[in-house]
């Protein structure tokens, strides 16, 4: 930026989202696993140290999901009762912005709504306002399809008049393609006596803010507008603009990893949230979901429908399909699935396999260790090199309580097998199929807990003999 111009930020939140036929407040809808709003807040965070958000319309919600943001304590809140339009917004926010800035800021004010505008249009933004010496700047877009988007009317020598909302346009005006994106930035001074000229003589009986436009025309303030792309401009007023966002964000996303070297089969049905680490020659497979803070390392192959988040999955792991893994640690070289269930505490050390319809809970594996085939296993500690049957449950709930369940080293536990909590499995023991352990087993025992068979020679043969008489 040419000069240092103080900037503070109004962020416009008090919209009742009518649009969007929720309970909920638009800027609470998520995107990529962040509240709208966040993604607005960064926006503005680029260019100020200072926020006013303007909250109405479940403002305790919105304050809440804001709140964490503010280490810096760079937020101010200001309330709007009442909805009645987002110049009314603004005059609502003018003690909080007149605070936090000094009468010579700029004052950036954004619908909080839209937050597909990329950081180098925004610095732009700023330079070409302060290059310009404008007092007022609007940033426009072309629109394929303006539908209820103000648009920009110009006057004969190309300068921008005043912005025409949809509800107060002639057929004329519709046709116009120019429209407000809703990222305005102004002067304090000038904001200042533009906010008192404000009325609301329209279709909608609001105070537009828009109407800055017409006010600094008529006393002579030079205005100017800024062109950006369509895609940057597009704001949230429908859930098929939520939509239409999301996937426009999760793109850039994904093709930010890609040129990191991530490998994706099906990018378009890849969705990954903004605090996933993932290091270069991750292979992902279609319908992959990564979430949280969750960190991927080198050679890791995630495979289709795997939905990961909050874990961090060592080098050279692979993930087979259709696996859900939540809070969980995975160690290199480990393989996990398909329809396997990681859940918060597993923690996997390396080479350990836990196949198909396994679910593991808060439980430890050591390096080498195997649960191949349907099995629970949690709140366990399981030594290296161990075999875990199909079908073996830890019992850890007695419907009171949680016990731990502890086995040794090299111990084999035969299929379909119980343990009952709290109980210990010692190195070197094994366990025969069908048992139901819950007693401690001693290093290198056998322990078989099942009724002796009893063989009837000829029994079956017997049995169809009689069935075959009637
Ligand atoms: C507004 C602009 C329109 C522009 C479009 C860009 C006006 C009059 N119109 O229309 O020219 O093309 O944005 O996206 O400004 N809000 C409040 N208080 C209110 C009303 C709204 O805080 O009383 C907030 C909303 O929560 C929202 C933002 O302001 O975040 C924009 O409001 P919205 O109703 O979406 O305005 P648009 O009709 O889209
Ligand atoms: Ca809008």
């Amino acid at each position: 930026m040419s000069e240092v111009t103080h900037c503070v930020s109004v962020i416009l939140a008090a919209g009742a989202s009518t649009r969007m036929k929720s309970r909920r407040s638009k800027l609470l809808h998520s995107v990529l696993g962040r509240p709208l709003i966040h993604w607005s807040i960064d926006l503005a965070g680029w260019i100020s140290d200072k926020i006013v958000a303007v909250v109405g319309h479940q403002k305790e919600e919105l304050i809440a999901a804001i709140e964490p943001l503010n280490a810096e304590n760079s937020f101010r809140f200001a309330i709007q009762a009442q909805a009645l339009g987002t110049g009314h917004a603004v005059q609502c926010a003018w003690k909080e912005i007149e605070e936090v800035s000094t009468p010579e800021s700029m004052v950036f004010i954004m619908a909080g709504d839209a937050f597909l505008l990329k950081r180098e249009s925004l610095e732009a933004f700023v330079e070409h306002h302060q290059a310009t010496k404008a007092q007022l700047s609007v940033m426009t877009f072309e629109s394929r399809d303006p539908g209820a988007y103000g648009r920009i009317l110009r006057n004969s020598q190309g300068q921008i008049e005043r912005i025409i909302e949809k509800k107060d346009a002639t057929a004329d005006q519709l046709k116009i393609r120019e429209v407000n994106s809703g990222f305005y930035l102004v002067n304090r001074a000038i904001l200042q006596e533009a906010l008192k000229s404000l009325d609301n003589k329209n279709q909608a009986k609001e105070f537009y803010l828009t109407d800055l436009v017409p006010f600094c025309r008529k006393v002579g303030h030079l205005v100017q507008t800024f062109l950006i792309s369509e895609e940057e401009g597009l704001g949230v007023n429908t859930q098929n603009d939520l939509a239409m966002v999301t996937r426009i964000m999760r793109d850039r996303i994904n093709e930010w990893w890609m040129l990191n070297g991530v490998h994706m089969q099906a990018p378009e049905t890849t969705w990954i949230e903004t605090d996933v680490q993932l290091a270069p020659d991750v292979t992902i497979a279609p319908g992959v979901l990564i979430k949280g803070r969750s960190k991927i390392q080198s050679g890791v192959q995630l495979g289709a429908y795997s939905v990961i988040e909050d874990c961090e999955i060592g080098e050279s792991v692979v993930v087979e399909p259709y696996s859900h893994l939540h809070q969980a640690k995975v160690g290199a070289e480990s393989r996990v699935g398909p329809f396997a269930r990681l859940r918060p505490g597993a923690q996997l050390d390396r080479r350990v396999h836990i196949g198909n319809f396994v679910e593991v809970k808060k439980s430890h594996m050591s390096e080498g260790s195997k649960a191949n085939h349907l099995a629970y296993i949690g709140d366990a500690e399981v030594g290296r090199e161990s075999n875990i049957g199909a079908g073996t449950i830890t019992c850890n709930y007695d419907g009171i309580s949680k016990h731990p369940t502890k086995i040794g080293d090299r111990v084999f536990i035969g299929s379909n097998t119980s343990l009952v909590a709290p109980v210990e499995i010692a190195t070197g023991a094994m366990v025969g199929a069908g048992s139901v352990i819950s007693k401690n087993v001693p290093a290198d025992a056998l322990a078989v807990e099942r009724a002796d068979q009893r063989v009837i020679e000829q029994g079956a043969a017997k049995f169809r003999q009689r069935k075959s008489r009637g």
